[in-house]
């Protein structure tokens, strides 16, 4: 009976000490970023709903030739054709010590989903999109507004959609929204 007690006793010391070490405090040894603000950094925001502008849509040969460029390319590092009026394959930002530097500019790569008229290679993760004005424009099953906030967030038409969030999540601006529903919608050789 004694011998048990002792034996009950020492791991019952051993227990509480290592507890004790356990519970040193070790966040003065590293630094310990605040875990839950990086992950809401990194959120998507919620779903958006958004007014098109006023002449967004336009069959003015630089926003179509903008809408396309957007389309077909992943970033300005592995554009190969010129960007047109408008665009560039580097854009200047501050980094975290508010130094400016360039970096390449991300395009929608829409093509990566979507095929359409002089895709290459165009997935099919999304729907075709070839033939657009006339499959869906010109019988009316869409409009320019549809498309504009498809392309800007499209979860408002289809909440757990596949398709990438441009507007909300500041990729693109209303602009560049614009001229790629200008492409999407125009008439194609
Ligand atoms: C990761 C895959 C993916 C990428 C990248 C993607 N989409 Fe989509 N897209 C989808 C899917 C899936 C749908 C169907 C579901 C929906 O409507 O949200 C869709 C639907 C659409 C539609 C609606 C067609 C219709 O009339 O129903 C348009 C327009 C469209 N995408 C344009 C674009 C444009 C422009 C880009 C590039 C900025 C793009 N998509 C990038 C997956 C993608």
């Amino acid at each position: 009976m004694y011998k048990k007690m002792t034996r009950i006793t020492c791991i019952a010391v051993f227990l509480s000490a290592s507890t004790l070490l356990n519970a040193t405090d070790l966040t003065k040894a590293y630094s310990m970023p605040d875990a839950s603000k990086m992950i809401e950094k990194d959120l998507l925001k919620p779903a958006q709903k958004f007014t098109m502008p006023k002449e967004c849509v336009s069959t003015d040969k630089d926003s179509l030739a903008r809408g396309e460029y957007i389309f077909h390319n992943l970033n300005g590092k592995k554009a190969k054709a010129t960007p047109p009026t408008g665009l560039a394959k580097f854009i200047e930002k501050k980094d975290k010590n508010g130094k400016v530097v360039k970096k390449p500019k991300q395009y929608g790569n829409c093509v990566a989903c979507h095929n359409i008229e002089d895709a290459k290679g165009g997935g099919n993760i999304g729907p075709d999109l070839s033939n657009y004005k006339t499959i869906f424009m010109d019988t009316k099953v869409r409009d320019n507004a549809f498309v504009y906030q498809k392309i800007a967030d499209a979860r408002i038409d289809v909440p757990n959609t596949h398709m990438t969030i441009n507007l909300t999540t500041g990729l693109f601006n209303e602009q560049e929204i614009c001229d790629l529903t200008s492409y999407i919608v125009s008439e194609k050789k």
